[in-house]
């Protein structure tokens, strides 16, 4: 049993023995054997009060004091310990010079990626990039378009309505920005207006509650469809970098009159697949002329003015290129899809 008489010998002793420990696993057992219960200094200190009571304070003063160099010991040699652990791993020295571990570098989202391109060919020819609200105006997504209450047309685009009081809805199509861009430019202008749309519709692999459209207007005099027709061949023959096959069938949509379904060959095969239905061809955008009752709501003259509009899908563009066959990845957020872009 260690007594009082020889501190200064316990002192010389333990220090020692710490600064000598060959590793954790020693250093946690002198930890035990000096200041745990039962310990070399636990026991001292337990011994105080039965001492003399003119010797107490000095043997409490050289109890603790001892008991706080051993503890300083064990975490001064413990640190220690672990420089030498990172040197060894580090191969030596530490390096201040190294360069840092390479960080993570995130990429564009393929539909973000595709949208700039979209913007730098129509840019190209000479239109503006709008951007129009996402929650909408019954107005605009529909009743200035063409599409009155009660209209069938509601039916087949499934909305998401925010508030029916309102009449707030999620768009459904970027065509309401066609009105917006009406009523604040004066014609001529062409604008593209690229951004999410919603439907309330069941998901699967072609299609998705948000997706992307890339709108396009185009008002001037004796815009007519020749143009409409042209535009959408250059853009098609820039964005795959090749001749593309396309074909003009009449479509309705209340907004344009006429108006029409384009479709392009489809990518994935030569005799029919399951993304084309069989067909070979894949529906691609709808477009037409501007209805005089739409120019008329954004209050433009339709005896003056005439225009075209487009409105086409931004997702099975980027399909289409990357050969992907679920809409599905788009908004999956999986990053061993993303890191492939
Ligand atoms: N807004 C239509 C849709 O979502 C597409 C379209 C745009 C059609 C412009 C004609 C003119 O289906």
């Amino acid at each position: 049993m260690a007594s009082f008489d020889d501190l200064e010998r316990l002192r010389e002793e333990g220090l020692t023995r710490v600064r000598e420990a060959a590793g954790g696993e020693a250093l946690r057992a002198l930890e035990r054997e000096y200041l745990e219960k039962g310990g070399v200094v636990t026991s001292l200190l337990a011994e105080i009060p039965k001492l003399e009571p003119t010797a107490r304070r000095d043997a409490g003063i050289g109890a603790n004091r001892l008991k706080g160099e051993i503890e300083g010991a064990l975490a001064a040699r413990r640190e220690e310990l672990l420089e030498a652990e990172l040197a060894r791993e580090a191969g030596g020295a530490f390096d201040a010079t190294l360069p840092a571990a390479p960080s993570q570098r995130g990429s564009l989202h393929p539909i973000t990626q595709v949208t700039r391109e979209v913007e730098e060919i129509f840019t190209a020819m000479g239109y503006r990039v709008l951007d129009g609200p996402e929650v909408e105006l019954d107005f605009y997504n529909f009743q200035a378009l063409n599409i009155p209450a009660d209209h069938p047309a509601r039916e087949h685009q499934d909305t998401f309505w925010c508030d029916e009081e309102q009449n707030l809805v999620l768009r459904t199509q970027t065509s309401p920005v066609q009105i917006r861009a009406m009523e604040t430019l004066e014609p001529p202008f062409r604008v593209i207006a690229p951004g999410r749309v919603f439907r309330n519709e069941a998901c699967d692999a072609t299609h998705e509650h948000t997706f992307h459209q890339v709108e396009g207007l185009v008002v001037g005099e004796d815009v007519n469809v020749g143009h409409l027709i042209g535009t959408l061949k250059g853009f098609l023959g820039e964005i795959f970098r090749r001749e593309t096959d396309v074909r003009l069938r009449p479509g309705f949509f209340p907004f344009v009159e006429p108006g029409f379904e384009v479709d392009v060959r489809c990518p994935f095969c030569e005799s029919g697949c399951r993304v084309c239905s069989d067909t070979t061809w894949i529906e691609y955008c709808g477009c037409g002329m501007v209805h005089p009752h739409v120019l008329r709501a954004g209050g433009i003259d339709p005896e003056r003015w005439s225009g075209f509009a487009f409105g086409m899908g931004l997702d099975r563009l980027v399909m289409m290129r990357h050969r992907i066959d679920d809409i599905r990845h788009f908004m999956g957020g999986d990053l061993r899809f993303l890191t492939q872009f």
